[in-house]
């Protein structure tokens, strides 16, 4: 096991369109993914692409805590080529955060209701549905396999800032910011 480097943003990885996987079980794969978990949970993240460990494949982990999702917790999910579905044009706004872009986060718009599926480690087909933080996150993840990083996704740029700015005025109002890495 090992924690890898994260790619930022500027690495050709993280613009290409990412490889579909073409045999699932595949041991290699499971060195992969504990690597990434590792790397994940090392930089503090709940989500991390393999583009951004340097691997052009559409493999994905995230995991949701029920503080951030309406007392809902996703356990940690491992996500090989995922495919997902807006299941109407319900949107909604939030700042967003990733580990290729770090420091920095952004108001984004992304789809409240989703339904989403994908192959896990053993090659098995799930199917889920997701919405608010959920979606958002798998959203984001998803984009990583496309080359698209969150501030492509933004609207309206003047959102983009620094987080320590943002909690340090938040703070100074006697507000607390919460601003967890989105992966
Ligand atoms: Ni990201």
């Amino acid at each position: 096991m090992s924690v890898l480097p994260i790619a930022r943003m500027g690495a050709e990885v993280l613009r290409q369109r990412a490889a579909e996987v073409a045999d699932v079980p595949d041991p290699a794969l499971q060195v992969l993914v504990t690597d990434m978990i590792e790397t994940m949970v090392e930089a503090g993240g709940v989500g991390l692409a393999a583009p951004q460990v340097y691997q052009s494949r559409r493999i994905v982990i995230f995991f949701v805590p029920a503080a951030r999702n309406d007392g809902i917790e996703v356990p940690l999910t491992v996500m090989i080529n995922p495919v997902i579905t807006p299941l109407d044009d319900a949107a909604n706004e939030a700042l967003e955060a990733c580990l290729s872009v770090p420091g920095l986060t952004g108001i984004v718009p992304r789809f409240t209701n989703i339904r989403y599926h994908y192959l896990d480690l053993a090659g098995a087909l799930i199917e889920r549905e997701a919405h608010g933080f959920h979606a958002r996150v798998v959203q984001h993840e998803y984009d990583h396999l496309d080359g698209v990083l969150y501030p492509l996704r933004m609207e309206d740029m003047s959102t983009l800032a620094f987080s320590d700015v943002l909690q340090a005025e938040a703070s100074a109002k006697g507000h607390d910011l919460e601003l967890d890495e989105e992966g």
